[in-house]
């Protein structure tokens, strides 16, 4: 038997006054809905619309709980979830609160666990980079340990939203533009956060957001329009939706935009009819940030009443951060708008919610302050941390293999540069979720820095190094120019470090030119003329830096790293990890070609080169991109060959193989992404030029030649056409493999019925 803590005893003591056995009866899967029902029997309209109620917690204001209206609304019942709370100690006080209650139902702690809690991952963008699934996975199991420690009970990830608009602000927090690969990724998110049981100690219920089409907004605006078919829909946004409702992810948040006129809280095409219906998920949907209420704002609802109608009858259950529930569904009940019964089923799938993760059972399992400070930060999260930064990042570029940098190569010595070389409290290297809002208790000396990581690690190994942050705003001074002016002149290679702040990127940072600013190029040309350089950029985007490609030898793209940027960007620039990071997005060339993205129709006038008229291209720039979805260098080589299938013909429900020969070329081990794509060339409707169906991250030795084998299925040749069905068409198809989606190898079949 599990002894009683000196926590549980008060509890235990409390609800035997009051009359409810709220920890008597363990939780298991065939007792949580007997146990769900007597609970609603037992409650009043208040109190169900107050399990609906999602409140704000001290994100703003670190607000000492027990002077505020919280604790009283707690203890009225009236609030079933709090977000965005941080102070540990108020969180204790609330669910306290929360159990005294005249039915003691537990709060639930949602937060923003984006990449990482205490300790700081890369960005989502970045993580996507990898194709390390695995990786993926112990990243969000170690977030959800810490988040778990520290009294969160629900994370508002992962972002599943596909985009192909490098200027949305929210492109940093997904896993890129596309679905195939999105959809893995959220399995491997999903099985991070909430392990195999919800109910352990140390795992989070998941929520799969934004639901749906969010990353589609018009004009890369946040929050903006989304008008698509429902083919596209289907094809490009929906399944990494799917594969998380199928991965068994808890939860689901609407999306703020409108989808084809219908606001995502209130669109029950997508939450009742494809969610529920279509793929018999059974559990409970949050709106987004007043996205109850906004559904005013956007004209589809005239007031509160009318609102809290449309968003319940739509498929919504739990309304964050809007009263919007609280000021309207009673009166959508009386007026006879909504059903009892429509509440109720609301309230049943919030209760399973509270069930499933234990709170019932334990509403302190996760507020136990020795275990808190046992598991945040601990030093082997760090080394995950490191190893995920140095994993994500890829390699643009290596001309004469400038890289990885030895002291038998030409050069002895190095000066580092540019405005994000050794940006210590400035807030570089991170992201909006895990700087901003009063969100977290930031310490900038957590971070390490490119220069703090790199200077020892050079000079360790014989170079000379300089460092010389170059400030871009008004603080600069000609100082500060004239340093690294010398700097550089002194050096043989120099290291530029530019890009853009974690702050120019994250929900509500769109931005119209995504081109690296000019006073970071002007920079660059200024230190790096005439002398070896090595760009390395931190970004959360894509973004366009065309003169630095054309200028530079060696290019770098180490996204926003977390935490360990330093030590993962000297570990990938000396060789000790040798980069297999891949692109997850397209990088155009410029912002005119948005949205530029691998998986486009044909048109019937493929450009061939560059300038060829009468074919679907610019005059004025090509239309191919900068660096291709799939693409990143490593410091060895790798060759394709072989590429072969069994048969030539295969029949419709036979599974098709695929194989390739694999050969490291180069001097070095390195793992390489394969990439396997298809075409169906002879469809009933026009098909993308490649989708992504398979990959396979291997490690291959020095010389190692390695045959990949892929299987695809009835259903990974199958699309959704223009009656709405998913099927596959006879015909032939192409099948590509390579280490990025335009160099590929290529072979055929057809499919027979
Ligand atoms: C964002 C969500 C987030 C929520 C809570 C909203 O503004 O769109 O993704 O989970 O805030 O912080």
């Amino acid at each position: 038997m599990k002894k009683i803590t000196a926590l549980r005893f008060p509890i235990l003591l409390l609800s035997m006054l009051i009359g409810v056995n709220i920890i008597a009866q363990k939780t298991t899967v065939q007792n949580i809905e007997p146990r769900v029902e007597a609970l609603i029997a037992k409650m009043t309209l208040d109190e169900k619309i107050g399990q609906l109620n999602q409140v704000v917690g001290d994100i703003s204001t670190g607000t000492d709980v027990s002077k505020d209206d919280l604790l009283a609304q707690v203890r009225a019942g009236t609030v079933g979830s709090i977000l965005s709370h941080t102070n540990f100690d108020n969180k204790i006080t609330i669910q306290r609160a929360a159990v005294g209650s005249r039915l003691g139902i537990p709060i639930i702690f949602g937060f923003d666990v984006i990449h990482g809690y205490k300790t700081i991952f890369p960005i989502p963008l970045a993580q996507a980079a990898s194709w390390d699934m695995g990786l993926i996975e112990r990243i969000d199991r170690i977030a959800a340990t810490e988040a778990t420690a520290d009294g969160q009970n629900w994370a508002f990830a992962p972002m599943l939203d596909v985009s192909w608009d490098p200027r949305w602000g929210r492109v940093m927090e997904g896993a890129g533009e596309d679905p195939f690969l999105g959809s893995r990724v959220a399995e491997a998110r999903i099985r991070g956060f909430q392990g195999n049981n919800l109910a352990d100690p140390t795992t989070l219920a998941a929520c799969a957001k934004h639901f749906a089409g969010y990353g589609f907004g018009e004009a890369g605006r946040d929050y903006n329009t989304v008008d698509m078919s429902e083919q596209r829909l289907r094809e490009m946004v929906l399944p990494p939706f799917e594969a998380a409702a199928k991965a068994g992810c808890a939860t689901f948040m609407n999306a703020f935009n409108t989808l084809n006129g219908v606001p995502g809280s209130m669109n029950k095409h997508l939450l009742t009819d494809i969610l529920r219906g279509e793929w018999g998920w059974k559990g409970m949907v949050v709106g987004d940030w007043n996205s109850f209420g906004e559904t005013i704002v956007h004209g589809a609802a005239e007031n509160d009443v009318d609102a809290a109608a449309k968003c319940l009858s739509a498929g919504s259950d739990m309304d964050m951060a809007g009263g919007t529930f609280q000021r309207g569904l009673k009166k959508a009940l009386t007026t006879g708008r909504v059903t009892q019964a429509q509440i109720d089923e609301a309230v049943r799938r919030v209760l399973r919610l509270k069930y499933s993760l234990g709170l019932f059972d334990n509403p302190f399992l996760q507020l136990d302050p020795k275990r808190r400070d046992a598991t945040l930060e601990k030093p082997e999260f760090r080394e995950t941390a490191r190893e995920a930064a140095a994993k994500s990042m890829v390699l643009l570029k290596n001309e004469g293999g400038l890289l990885p940098l030895t002291t038998s190569g030409p050069f002895k010595k190095i000066a580092i540069i540019g405005p994000y070389a050794d940006s210590k409290g400035k807030k570089d290297y991170m992201s909006f979720w895990t700087l901003g809002l009063g969100m977290r208790d930031y310490d900038s000396t957590k971070i390490v820095t490119p220069a703090q990581a790199l200077k020892p690690t050079l000079e360790k190994m014989g170079f000379t190094v300089t460092v010389t942050e170059i400030c871009l705003d008004a603080t600069c001074t000609e100082k500060d120019y004239s340093v690294a002016r010398t700097a550089s002149r002194d050096a043989d290679l120099v290291i530029v470090c530019l890009g853009e702040s974690g702050f120019d990127c994250g929900e509500s940072r769109s931005v119209s030119n995504i081109q690296l600013n000019k006073d970071q190029e002007r920079i660059f040309k200024f230190f790096t003329s005439g002398k070896p350089s090595v760009m390395v950029l931190f970004n959360s985007r894509p973004m366009v830096f065309d003169w630095v490609s054309e200028n530079t030898p060696a290019i770098l793209v180490a996204w926003q790293p977390g935490f360990e940027a330093g030590n993962a960007l000297a570990d990938v620039l000396v060789g000790k990890v040798n980069p297999s990071g891949k692109l997850p997005v397209t990088f155009p060339r410029n912002v005119g070609q948005v949205p530029l993205h691998y998986n486009h129709l044909n048109t019937g006038r493929p450009q061939q080169t560059t300038g060829q008229m009468w074919t679907s291209g610019y005059l004025d720039s090509p239309a191919t991109p900068a660096y291709p979805f799939g693409y990143g260098l490593s410091y060895t080589t790798f060759s394709y060959s072989n590429i072969s299938m069994t048969k030539s013909q295969y029949k419709m429900g036979e599974s098709v193989d695929v194989s390739v020969t694999v050969t490291n070329t180069g001097d070095l081990a390195g793992e390489e992404v394969v990439q396997l794509y298809i075409q169906d060339i002879s469809a009933d409707i026009s098909r993308p030029v490649k989708e992504l169906k398979g990959f396979q991250k291997v490690m291959l030795a020095k010389g190692e030649r390695r045959t990949i084998s892929f299987r695809l299925t009835e259903k990974d040749l199958s699309y959704w056409n223009n009656e709405l069905k998913f099927k596959a068409d006879a015909g032939n198809f192409k099948v590509y493999v390579g280490g990025n989606s335009r160099d590929v190898k290529e072979a055929g079949f057809e499919l027979i019925r």
